[in-house]
């Protein structure tokens, strides 16, 4: 199937490691222009240089100026940006019982506030074009809070709020908005969530990691490349009336409908 995203503009955020990186990828090899980015400037320069048409930007996305950054030098190097992947680092491990505003106010910066920003520095545009792809990757913790991780399950579920509301608003303007949640991909961020839980319970990593596998009626933790073949479609033209969504892309880990 062509996927119709020859010559598109697309932005990854936070795409130097994992699911961004597979995303960017994924976009590329459909032929779509793509700004790779991460605050690793040199990860993200060197990711591009393996793709046919990309330019690597390093930005931290809770630094203020983070998202205006990211936009300006993506307009730069390809002019107007069609499609638009929010994605960020995943806040810190913790239980809803020892946070407080603090704690929930910085893992708002990356979660929603820097995508809100992205969003608004790009959605315009899409809108006057008449075409636009804003997708979010989010976690399955949206549909079902997963135990450990408060703060993910709290900025998570704004942002799904935050693209749901959005979604309704502009889709008469052929600009699509939707989400991709996450189950367990095998990345940096799901070895450091694992680590974690095997560190609170005092157990081994590679049984945590062959209970949680357990768990999954794939029978395994998915891979960076599949989550990003379902985010290039999400992304793709061909996925004109698919918005106002969240896709999981889990192995079936998410018991219900
Ligand atoms: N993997 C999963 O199964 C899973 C499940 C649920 C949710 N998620 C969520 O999905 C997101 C991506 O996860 P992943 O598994 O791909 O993790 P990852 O491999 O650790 O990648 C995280 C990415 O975020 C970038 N990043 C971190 N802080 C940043 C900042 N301040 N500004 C800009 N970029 C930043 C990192 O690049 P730099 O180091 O270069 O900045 C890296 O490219 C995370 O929010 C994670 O919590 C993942």
């Amino acid at each position: 199937m062509d996927l119709g995203l020859a010559g598109r503009t697309a932005i990854v955020c936070a795409s130097t490691s994992g699911l961004g990186e597979a995303t960017a990828r994924a976009l590329a090899a459909e032929g779509a222009r793509v700004v790779v980015s991460g605050r690793r400037a040199e990860r993200a320069g060197s990711i591009a240089a393996e793709l046919p048409d990309a330019v690597g930007v390093g930005v931290d996305l809770t630094d203020p100026e983070g998202p205006d950054t990211l936009v300006a030098r993506a307009t730069e190097a390809f002019g107007p940006v069609d499609v638009l992947v929010l994605n960020s680092g995943g806040p810190p491990p913790s239980t809803a019982a020892s946070i407080d505003a603090d704690a929930i106010g910085k893992a708002l910066v990356p979660l929603l506030y820097a995508q809100q920003r992205l969003v608004s520095l790009v959605l315009p545009g899409m809108r006057e074009r008449g075409w636009g792809r804003i997708l979010g990757v989010g976690s399955v913790g949206v549909v079902a809070p997963i135990p450990g991780l408060a703060l993910s399950n709290i900025g998570r579920a704004a942002l799904a709020g935050y693209l749901k509301t959005l979604a309704t608003e502009v889709a008469p303007d052929g600009v699509t908005v939707n989400e991709l949640l996450p189950g367990r991909i095998a990345t940096a961020r799901t070895a450091q969530v694992d680590a974690h839980q095997a560190d609170r319970e005092g157990a081994d990593v590679d049984a945590v990691e062959a209970r949680n596998v357990a768990g999954i009626p794939a029978g395994r933790y998915g891979r960076a490349a599949e989550f990003g073949a379902v985010a290039a479609f999400l992304c793709s033209d061909v996925a004109s009336y698919v918005t106002g969504t969240a896709v999981r892309c889990d192995g079936g880990l998410v018991a219900s409908l």
